[in-house]
């Protein structure tokens, strides 16, 4: 039986289990990209494993997120991460230099290699057929030292690509065609392989908007095969040494297929606030747009501004529109500068914005109140440009370029222009400098918000200690560690942070956990549930936490607590629930040896002088993931 992309990538990598669907499994990981906003707190955990440098082939630092230095903070979160980037052996991407997928695509993507990165939209490397894998700082830090990245073998799915796209319609609107065909939950527990007859068309940097937008499936990865255009992009970028043809088997066996003819194609938008609403531009007609922003990982690349020059070319964008324009990176806006595009695009009335996220990230161009956004990047959940009430839709560049001029929601085929024409460079500007080279002398410096990761010791003999707080069901990490302007740039000062663990429902809870020298935390149903926040764990840790005792744990919140080497336990007869109230003191005797032998465990409570029977559901690494104290101490130890 033949092989998909997949399969032959994940197979050369494959360090534990089988590649059956389903399987757990464990990958040996290649390179690493991390960007200042994870970064920080990937970071501090790596240098917190002890290891003197880091055991990929490749790992690059980006700061692309938050380039605005608002306050001493920031900037001093850039020195820190280009300093411990130096130490480690890590390259280190300066502001300026770019957006980290569409960076990394131009001068690090290796067809065929395994990336794991702390950005949801890491599987932009996919379309330089790569296995790019999006996860928390932790699983990062961990990959850094040398340790696989552990996943459950997903189903694969075959998206057929026929014929070629017509004028006008581009690589974004492929992707919001999948959107719409398969959800925004349609990927998960997924790869996307993209193939047929239709790939030949598509550059690396189109494929990589559609990879790009995976991310929004819900999928863990999407991927393209390595051929000839994939080798073209390469050598372009001065790299022909790291092109290898990767295609998949005739006969290999997908889970699920679907057809695309993109022939039939048309301009797409995706409407407020979902990247899955997606409909026909030609039947959004009249919409009055106040604003239009091109760029972000999505639709940043030397093509895609090169586009939206050739439509502003000579024109002027209509009075009452504001329109921002991002290059990907400094090499895109260093070849629109040498070539004059540039020029084109200012002439037509845009502001040039920085190569970085921006915008993307709600850190400038907020809409106005009730106004209507018109951009190319890839997600638009309600509030995230920074005002509430906006609208926004996702588009290509075509149709933002159109909508610029005009004022509405436009499709581009409606205004009788010439269609760009655009041949991939032979050549791109090669110049590497703003990335800078490991040095490992060099001191990491430290500003006064960045304090180490705090560890914990190996788990005692006995666990004791008192309720420190009984919740109810469905707690959620935003109810156990909240986010807001108070508390994120907290991010990298645990001890700072952690004053603010649960501080919605019980504002003394961490005076009280500090005094007390940590103690249990009682939960009901769904402990945990919500976003995959990792401080939701770290800071209950640091405060002392020993276990949560709860009817039920959400699967990720549970992976986190392990790895910060808190306990999670649940109760062998759920009415025991009732008979734990804060305050109650605990003991649960030879717990270590307990775990390690897969024996019953115990609760005595005072003052009730009670027994009750409790429970746990972790693998032979989980538990000892737990004994050791936690990831950090476990891969320190390996
Ligand atoms: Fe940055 Fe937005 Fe992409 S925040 S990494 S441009 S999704």
């Amino acid at each position: 039986m033949g092989c998909t992309v997949t399969e032959k990538i994940i197979a050369k990598h494959l360090v534990e289990g089988r590649l059956e669907r389903g399987a757990p499994i464990a990958i040996r990981i290649d390179q690493t990209l991390t960007q200042d906003a994870t970064g920080t707190m990937a970071y501090l955990q790596f240098e917190a494993m002890d290891i003197p440098r880091v055991k990929t082939d490749l790992s690059v630092s980006y700061v692309d997120h938050n380039t605005l230095q608002n306050d001493f903070m920031n900037m001093d979160d850039h020195r820190y991460l280009q300093t411990v980037a130096a130490k480690y052996g890590v390259k280190f991407s300066r502001p300026g230099n770019g957006i980290c997928h569409q960076v990394h695509l131009e001068r690090f993507g290796k067809p065929g290699a395994t990336l794991l990165g702390s950005d949801s939209h890491t599987p932009t490397g996919g379309g330089i057929g790569q296995i790019a894998i999006g996860a928390g700082g932790l699983d990062v830090a961990c990959a850094m030292a040398g340790q696989p990245f552990y996943l459950t073998m997903p189903q694969i799915v075959k998206i057929n690509l026929t014929g070629q796209l017509p004028p006008f319609v581009s690589a974004k609107d492929i992707i919001l065609k999948v959107l719409q065909l398969l959800t925004v939950k349609g990927g998960v527990g997924k790869i996307i392989e993209y193939s047929g007859g239709g790939l030949q068309t598509l550059s690396v940097p189109e494929r990589a908007t559609i990879t790009n937008m995976g991310a929004e499936l819900g999928a863990t990865t999407s991927v393209f095969p390595s051929d000839a255009a994939t080798k073209q992009f390469l050598q372009a970028q001065n790299r022909a040494a790291d092109w290898q043809e990767i295609l998949a088997d005739a006969d290999a066996v997908y889970d699920t297929e679907i057809n695309i003819d993109l022939s039939a194609l048309e301009p797409l938008a995706a409407c407020p606030h979902m990247p899955d609403i997606v409909q026909k531009v030609s039947e959004l007609k009249d919409l009055k747009v106040d604003q239009v922003l091109i760029g972000s990982c999505t639709n940043s690349s030397y093509k895609d501004l090169m586009t939206v020059a050739h439509m502003l070319q000579g024109r002027k964008i209509a009075a009452d529109i504001s329109l921002g324009v991002a290059p990907g990176s400094k090499q895109v806006l260093t070849m629109l500068a040498q070539n004059g595009a540039l020029a084109d695009i200012v002439a037509a009335g845009a502001r040039i914005l920085e190569a970085a996220c921006g915008f993307c990230i709600g850190m400038g161009q907020a809409p106005n109140s009730g106004g209507v956004s018109v951009r190319t990047n890839n997600r638009n959940f309600q509030g995230r440009s920074g005002t509430k009430d906006a609208g926004i839709y996702l588009v290509s560049p075509e149709t933002a370029a159109a909508t610029a001029l005009t004022g509405r929601l436009t499709d581009p085929r409606a205004l009788g222009l010439q269609p760009p024409k655009f041949t991939p460079p032979e050549q791109f500007s090669i110049d590497d400098s703003m990335t800078l080279e490991p040095n490992p002398a060099t001191e990491i410096i430290r500003g006064p918000n960045i304090k180490p990761c705090p560890k914990r010791e190996p788990l005692a003999k006995d666990l004791t200690g008192t309720v420190l707080l009984k919740t109810g069901d469905n707690i959620t990490t935003d109810d156990i560690m909240p986010a807001g302007s108070k508390v994120l740039p907290l991010r990298s000062n645990v001890p700072a942070i952690a004053n603010f663990v649960f501080a919605g429902l019980d504002p003394d809870f961490a005076k009280r956990a500090l005094e007390q020298k940590g103690g249990f935390i009682v939960g009901g149903e769904n402990y945990g549930q919500g976003s995959s926040r990792e401080h939701a764990a770290l800071a209950p840790m640091y405060l002392g936490v020993k276990a949560v005792i709860a009817k039920s744990f959400a699967r990720i919140h549970k992976a986190n607590l392990i790895n910060f080497g808190i306990l999670p336990l649940t109760f062998a007869e759920p009415a025991d629930y009732a008979k734990l109230t804060q305050g109650a003191e605990l003991k649960i005797a030879d717990i270590s040896s307990a775990l390690q032998n897969k024996k019953n465990i115990f609760a005595d409570i005072k003052p009730l002088n009670i027994r009750i029977e409790l429970t746990y559901d972790l693998s032979d690494r989980d538990s000892a993931i737990i004994r050791a104290g936690g990831m950090l101490n476990f891969v320190s130890k390996l």
